[in-house]
């Protein structure tokens, strides 16, 4: 194929070059000079784009020179990339293609900047957003065994432009990747928390190693390893699921007491006082959701399902609880209903309804089968918020919590 790449940095020129090796037919642009025996670089954004089938964009969305955490930065004020070379290219690029050919942004944006900030430039040709895991030192090799691909179209579907950058990258792949495919949004939020999800991991087996050494008696390998090994629960796709937020006798109270050992060893910093804090605050989301609508329609709010997890009695950490107390505050008080807890509710009335159990979530692990079951009527005219997006009842208005792509029900 006859493929541009405008931008032949530190990530571009690799790239460029390996579709090259491929046997592809490349051009590149760079506003600096640029050498290479493969890519044919030419002049203008013009010369590089026009009869290209497929026009990479790798220019830098760079931050403030502050913020790339060589110096302390958790002081400043956050800031956004700076899209301003990304823009310049798009609207140039734009004006030399055509439908028939299709421009892919590889650059590191926000979620939700293309459609804010790009789409409106790119009238005359196709857009993906694709962006690349690739890191410094092996991003020849890393371009052809990725992971996965990520490719963002305007809904996600898997359909004409997806298609077809999927067919291209299938003559380069040296592995046999996982093809991502979502709208712009999801993609560009699978990058950014594909990084941001790297530097939690390593902040706490870090936070690990500063325990063992103020602590004593702590090799920090030793408890990594044992929690690397922990595939049931912690390494592996257990609780990735989003939905209610951590509950039961044991989760909080131990992040609570982490955070008084942080304090007592000294170690400068509380991460269990962020991971409290955004729970509560997720739980206070959750609440406001339900009160706008119980406001709204004037409806009673009911919280279907009150134990901390469903099939136990047990309401110790119940994020069901934490969120009634939000809905309460707001002057809401819910009522709850769980067969376990002795609480019953049947309203002939349409209420505001809060699905807080997911058997089939919590009990995956087990590998038994665990059926979703209802505790109670839902009168028709109900509105469901449900947060593990997997009920459907024609009769009610059904929200998805998490789910705001178009189409959805919400
Ligand atoms: N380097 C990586 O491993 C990597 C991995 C994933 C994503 N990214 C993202 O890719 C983008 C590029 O990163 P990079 O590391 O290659 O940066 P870089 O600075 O090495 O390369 C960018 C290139 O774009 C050129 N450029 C600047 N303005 C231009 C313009 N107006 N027209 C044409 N070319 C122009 C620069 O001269 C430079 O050669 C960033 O958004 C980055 O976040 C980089």
């Amino acid at each position: 194929m006859k493929i541009g790449f405008i931008g032949t940095g530190k990530l571009g020129m690799p790239c460029a070059e390996a579709i090259a090796s491929k046997g592809h037919d490349v051009t590149g642009y760079d506003v600096a000079p640029c050498n290479s025996h493969q890519v044919v670089l030419m002049p203008t954004i013009k010369d590089a784009v026009e009869g290209r089938d497929i026009v990479f964009i790798a220019v830098p969305t760079p931050h403030d020179p502050d913020y790339d955490g060589k110096t302390p930065t958790a002081h400043l004020v956050p800031k956004d990339f700076n899209y301003s070379i990304v823009k310049q290219v798009l609207a140039e690029a734009n004006n030399h293609m055509t439908q028939d050919q299709m421009l892919v942004l590889i650059s590191t944006v926000l979620p939700g900047t293309t459609r804010k900030q790009f789409v409106d430039l790119v009238t005359n040709t196709r857009f993906v957003y694709n962006p690349y895991l690739i890191a410094m030192g092996s991003v020849a090799w890393d371009m052809v065994n990725p992971e996965m691909v990520m490719i963002g179209t305007a809904d996600g579907d898997v359909t004409g432009d997806a298609t077809e950058l999927v067919e291209f990258y299938k003559t380069i792949m040296e592995n046999n990747p996982r093809y991502e495919i979502g709208t712009w949004d999801e993609c560009e939020c699978i990058k950014v928390f594909y990084n941001t999800f790297i530097s939690t991991k390593i902040g706490l087996a870090n936070m690990i190693q500063d325990v063992a050494q103020k602590q004593g008696n702590i090799n920090v390998d030793v408890v990594t390893n044992a929690l690397a090994k922990s595939t049931m629960r912690i390494m592996g796709p257990q609780y990735m699921k989003a939905g209610m937020g951590d509950g039961g006798g044991c989760h909080p109270r131990d992040n609570i007491a982490l955070r008084y050992m942080a304090e007592e060893l000294n170690l400068g910093y509380d991460l269990f006082d962020s991971i409290m804090n955004a729970r509560e605050i997720q739980a206070k989301n959750i609440a406001l959701e339900l009160v706008q609508h119980a406001n709204e329609h004037n409806m009673q709010i009911v919280i279907h399902g009150k134990a901390y997890k469903p099939n136990v009695e047990y309401c110790d950490g119940s994020y069901s609880l934490l969120i009634g107390h939000y809905c309460e505050e707001q002057g809401f008080a819910p009522v709850y209903v769980d067969p376990l807890t002795g609480d019953q509710y049947d309203s002939t009335e349409p209420c505001v309804f809060l699905l807080a159990h997911s058997a089939s979530t919590t009990y995956k692990y087990t590998g038994k089968d665990s059926a979703d079951k209802l505790y109670c009527n839902i009168p028709n005219g109900s509105i469901v918020v449900d947060p593990w997006r997997t009920y459907a009842n024609p009769n009610c208005t059904v929200i998805h919590y998490g789910n705001t792509r178009k189409g959805t029900l919400r």
